[in-house]
Parts: structure tokens; C-alpha cells; sequence
């Protein structure tokens, strides 16, 4: 089966073999081999797939490819001022928030329009525009592959970092995450407009106070003039994390480059947008064959075609090693390589 319309950078590899489950049951069942039935029983390697918002596939998937179509979403507590609401896995992301904002849920309206499904937010702790996922997340249950039993991961189980969680380390391709709970705000939302270009929308706009759907409006405004539209040009948002260097390697870099953007994080730690390090080495626009970087935000590599996932990442190491070259930092993917 092709997985073109499975992954936001429209790469068309293939799978072995796909199932797509709707129920945690389901997945179980599948897990513990029954219901694939015959010569698939046997096929000890399985691949689980959610949004497929933040991976180059870059072979065939030798593998049976579990698609996560979990739906649903319901309200676990709630008091007057506030509400704990657990999504399935398989709903996708920015249909989540719009839910939110529409019963004027507060939490996630920075979060608007990020591309893939809340089963795969937690791993990279997906964040935007002053705010991360963790800020809202109590807990997510995942069914640990090996045994199909199903666990709570509370918000310190999670380990949440700058685009990392537990998930990405030890425990790695060993759970599929079923369903995410958040605590959302139902009144005095607590609104997030410190990031400049939120704060600038909202004065040209004239808002002086915004509601969350005010902010989520400006944040899909900022998104659609900066990042390309996945169902238009195949891409996978951010393709590198942002580089975070010591104070040493940042004064070295900073006395080279005094004009360049930066965020100190920590005391010791300053982050550097790879957008702009991507742009200073030439890449910014740049096509080769089908896979390029975009106009107007170079961390975001794009397929305008027919690139293979190969292309894409012969052209990521390219820029990686442009960047070492010209600053002697290293980019380090956000994406998940297959
Ligand atoms: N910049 C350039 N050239 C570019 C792109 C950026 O010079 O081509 C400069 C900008 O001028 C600005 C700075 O880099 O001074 C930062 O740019 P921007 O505000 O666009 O944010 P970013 O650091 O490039 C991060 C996230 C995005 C998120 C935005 C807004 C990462 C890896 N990326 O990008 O997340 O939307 O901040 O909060 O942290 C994603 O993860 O897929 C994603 C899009």
C-alpha cells in the first residue's frame, strides 16, 4: 500500500502490509498477532503510524504498518473554572484545538494549526509561539507494545524537554500513545501574547484585549505566511531543532555574527534559530530536483513533488554540513528519520 497520503511530506513509499484500528482493543488484539491472520502472523516487525507529521520515510516499510484511527474525545472533570479533556490519538491536532476553542477551553490556542494528531504531540512536546504542550498535559496512556498493556504516563513521567520527552528516549519505539489529557482553562485564561509577532498582529488588528480565539487567529496568520500548507507542499514543519550552545560557544559565535537572532534559555544556554543560520548559508529557496528549502522559512525543508525521501535527506545533510562549515554549529534533525 502506498503511504503518499499518509505522510505530510507526500513521499510515496510503500508497506509491506497495513491495518488501520480504531480501538485500543483493536490494537491489542493486533499486537498479540491475532486478527492479521495467515502469512502477516509471522511478521514480527510492525511500524506504528499517526499523523505522519514529523517523518521522512526514506525506504519501503518491510513491516506491518498499524495506522492509529482512534477517535474521540471526552471530558474526564471539571470544576468552574477549569476542565480535564482527554483526546484519542488518532484525532488530528488543530481539529483538537478548534473543539477547544469553540467550548472556550483555554490552553491551546498558541498550538493552532500544528500538523498531525494528538496521540503524536507528547513525543516531540510540540510547541509554538511561547508555548509547549507540557503546559497543558496531565497524562497519556500508551499500550506497551511487548505486552499490550495499557500505562499512564503522568507529566513527570513524560520528561518533557525542547522537543523531547521520554518518548523519544528510553521509551522509544516501546509504546504507542492511545489518548492524551489536558487541563484547559474554562474562564481568566491565562493568555500567552509575550512572542513578538502574536503581540504585533494583535495591535495592527486593534485587539488590545484578546480572547483565545483571537490569539489562535493570529497565530494562523503568522503559520499561513510563514510555513507551507502540507496538503499543498509536502513538508514537515521545523526539518532541524534549534541549535542551544553554551555561553563559551555563543560569545565566540555572537563576537562573529553580532547581528544574528538568539534566546538565552538558561544561564549557560542560548539558542540559536537554525532558520536563520540555514538562510546565512545560501539555502533559503533553494530547489534541487523536487526537494527544497522553503522561500520564507528555511528551516522547513519541502517536496514539491516527487522527491524521494532520500532527496530530502541528501539535501538535510548538505545544509547540516554548510552550517558546521560556516559557524561550527552542529543542526541536529527535529524530524524522525525512517
Ligand atoms: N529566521 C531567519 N530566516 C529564516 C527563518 C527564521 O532569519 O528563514 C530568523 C527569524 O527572523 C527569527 C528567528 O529566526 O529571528 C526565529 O524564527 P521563527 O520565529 O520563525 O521561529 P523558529 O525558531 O524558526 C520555532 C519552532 C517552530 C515554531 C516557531 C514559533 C523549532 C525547531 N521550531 O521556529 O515550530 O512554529 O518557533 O514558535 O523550535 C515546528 O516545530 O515544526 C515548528 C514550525
Amino acid at each position: 500500500k502506498s503511504l503518499k497520503d499518509y505522510n505530510t511530506f507526500g513521499i510515496d513509499c510503500t508497506a509491506r502490509y497495513f491495518v488501520a484500528v480504531t480501538s485500543v482493543e483493536e490494537l491489542q488484539q493486533i499486537l498479540s498477532g491475532q486478527l492479521t491472520g495467515g502469512a502477516r502472523k509471522k511478521l514480527e516487525n510492525r511500524f506504528i503510524l499517526g499523523g505522519g507529521s514529523n517523518m521522512l520515510l526514506t525506504k519501503d516499510i518491510d513491516a506491518l504498518v498499524i495506522y492509529l484511527n482512534l477517535k474521540g474525545i471526552k471530558i474526564c472533570s471539571e470544576t468552574d473554572n477549569q476542565v480535564t479533556i482527554q483526546a484519542m490519538a488518532g484525532e488530528n491536532w488543530h481539529e483538537f484545538v478548534r473543539y477547544c476553542l469553540e467550548k472556550d477551553y483555554g490552553g491551546l490556542e498558541n498550538l493552532s494549526l500544528i500538523p498531525g494528531n494528538v496521540g503524536t504531540a507528547p513525543i516531540q512536546n510540540i510547541g509554538a509561539y511561547g508555548v509547549e504542550l507540557k503546559d497543558t498535559f496531565v497524562s497519556c496512556n500508551a499500550i506497551e507494545i511487548a505486552t499490550g498493556k495499557e500505562h499512564t504516563f503522568t507529566k513527570e513521567d513524560c520528561d518533557f524537554g525542547y522537543r523531547n520527552s521520554i518518548f523519544k528516549n528510553e521509551a522509544k519505539g516501546k509504546y504507542i500513545i492511545v489518548s492524551v489529557t489536558f487541563q484547559l482553562t474554562k474562564k481568566d485564561h491565562d493568555l500567552n501574547t509575550g512572542y513578538g509577532a502574536i503581540q504585533q498582529k494583535l495591535t495592527e488588528k486593534g485587539i488590545e484585549t484578546p480572547t483565545i480565539k483571537d490569539i489562535s487567529e493570529a497565530v494562523i496568520e503568522i503559520r499561513q505566511s510563514k510555513l507551507p500548507d502540507p496538503k499543498k507542499l509536502g513538508n514537515s514543519g521545523s526539518f532541524f531543532k534549534n541549535p542551544v550552545v553554551d555561553s563559551q560557544k555563543f560569545q565566540e559565535f555572537k563576537s562573529k555574527h553580532p547581528e544574528a537572532p538568539y534566546y538565552q534559555i538558561l544561564e549557560n544556554e542560548y539558542k540559536i534559530p537554525a532558520g536563520w543560520l540555514i538562510e546565512q548559508a545560501g539555502f533559503k529557496g533553494r530547489r534541487f530536483k523536487d526537494a527544497g528549502v522553503h522561500e520564507n522559512q528555511a528551516l522547513v525543508l519541502v517536496n514539491h513533488g516527487t522527491a524521494t525521501g532520500e532527496e530530502i535527506w541528501q539535501l538535510a545533510l548538505k545544509i547540516q554540513q554548510a552550517v558546521k562549515d560556516q559557524f561550527n554549529i552542529y543542526i541536529e534533525p527535529e524530524v524522525n528519520i525512517i
